[in-house]
């Protein structure tokens, strides 16, 4: 399907040269001759033969859609093609890895190497003028990560900017992750205990555990109130009141993440308040544009679902002393969002320039994920949420403002857990693109 879409080829060279711009000038910046990045090794568990599961180097998979070559090296020289030294083990007790293949290979030159000490042949001359990005064990005798801080700094403040290629490859993760999204819809609708829809949000995705880009939420009833239930009960509840998915999917190495709520048919006053909370995501997610600063954003997303929380009766206050007495941060605990990439939390989030500067949070945020100002290309999750959290509540109930919340009617909500909605929104030079909006709604056309 989308794999063979007839624009790969141009987007690709087109990326490419992108990443060999952004080499050469943070390889200059750190003064080296050589990108040496290596995919990573395999780690075996302790006292044991058992590998764990393999995740690539995000710097690897920014060159070229491999996402399962241990022991494999990317050489990249200012003015010259760059090198994939590809391990393909001779090996008879697992699956050696796919021979290149695809709209990329025409732009590397490929040396095969069936041992992983062979690589040491394809090395530039001298490691001290290398820069080798990545995980120590990833070394290979005196090619030892270094991981210069100017030369990471540089390329981890540009990758914040997304090429076409990347924005198509966002494209597809996002539009496995709604069809997924649908088919554990259905199975909450229908039922299943939370095992079950993950095994169902699985199917849909066509992927494993390992392939997603982040571990599952799937939270029903109070479990939403979890930020990061990661726990998969066998036996459906006794009543089913809401369901809180947050789940993504992969695509050559680019992820998405996406969060939706749902209400059961019988829930009432909850279906209100998510449409409330959806309300506020999209005029969030609206107002993506070049030059916005995102910690602002975040702080906007405090005074709207105070909003909220005033206009449901939870509290009787106005939206501003809500968010100065930090009563907002009680039903909303977390960040707005974070970048998203190659890998789901992408780097240099809080970056003020390319050379290492940071923006801090604003005081009395200190889960912000995000602070740097957004700029066409850059793509970013938008995931405020409401939640009825016990330990934030009883915090609450214990400070001044308790006089100001209507104790009962927060807790008739604690059975819902909380509500999280999550797009992916790219900024353009225009209005922002919603990539997870526009994959659902491909899904209601199709
Ligand atoms: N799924 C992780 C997050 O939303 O940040
Ligand atoms: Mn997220
Ligand atoms: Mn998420």
């Amino acid at each position: 399907m989308d794999t063979q879409h007839p624009d790969l080829h141009p987007l690709f060279a087109a990326h490419l040269s992108l990443l060999k711009q952004r080499s050469d000038a943070a390889l200059a910046r750190g003064g080296f001759d050589h990108l040496v990045i290596p995919a990573g090794s395999l780690r075996y568990q302790f006292l044991d033969d058992r590998d764990y599961p393999f995740f690539v180097n995000p710097h690897f998979k920014h060159w070229l859609p491999v996402t399962r070559a241990p022991g494999s090296w990317i050489i990249y020289t200012p003015g010259r093609r760059p090198k994939l030294i590809y391990l393909q083990p001779a090996d008879y007790w697992h699956v050696v890895p796919d021979s290149p293949a695809g709209y990329w290979v025409e732009h590397f030159d490929i040396v095969i190497i069936r041992q992983a000490d062979e690589a040491l042949a394809e090395m530039p001359k001298d490691p001290v003028r290398c820069a080798i990005l990545g995980e120590e064990n990833s070394a290979l005798d005196r090619f030892v990560p270094n991981n210069p801080r100017g030369v990471l700094d540089f390329l981890h403040f540009h990758r914040f900017i997304k090429s076409e290629y990347e924005l198509a490859m966002m494209r597809v993760a996002s539009k496995i992750g709604t069809r997924a999204h649908r088919a554990a819809e259905r199975a909450f609708r229908a039922g299943e205990s939370e095992f079950g829809i993950h095994m169902a949000y699985l199917a849909a995705a066509r992927q494993t555990e390992n392939e997603l880009p982040y571990t599952n939420i799937i939270a029903l009833n109070e479990h939403g109130a979890v930020l990061h239930y990661h726990d998969l009960q066998h036996a459906p509840p006794a009543h089913k009141h809401a369901f809180l998915i947050d789940a993504g999917a992969s695509f050559h190495g680019y992820a998405s993440d996406i969060t939706r709520t749902y209400a059961a048919d019988d829930a009432g006053e909850f279906q209100a308040l998510i449409d409330a909370v959806d309300a506020v995501q999209r005029k969030l997610g609206g107002k993506v544009r070049a030059g916005l600063d995102y910690a602002a954003l975040h702080i906007d997303a405090h005074h709207q679902l105070a909003g909220v929380l005033a206009e449901h009766g939870f509290i009787r206050m106005s939206a501003e002393s809500a968010v100065e007495s930090g009563v907002s941060s009680t039903f909303f605990p977390h960040g707005l969002g974070h970048p998203i990439g190659l890998q789901v939390h992408d780097v240099a989030a809080f970056a003020a320039d390319d050379s290492g500067r940071t923006i801090e949070r604003p005081p009395g945020h200190p889960y912000l994920r995000l602070t740097r100002t957004i700029e066409p290309g850059a793509v970013v999750t938008i995931e405020p949420g409401l939640y009825f959290i016990d330990m934030l509540l009883a915090r609450l109930k214990v400070a001044r403002e308790a006089r100001d919340i209507d104790w009962k009617r927060v807790d008739a909500f604690r059975k819902f857990g909380g509500i999280r909605i999550e797009d992916d929104v790219v900024c353009t030079t225009a209005a922002a693109e919603n990539l997870t909006r526009d994959a659902f709604a491909l899904l209601d056309q199709a």
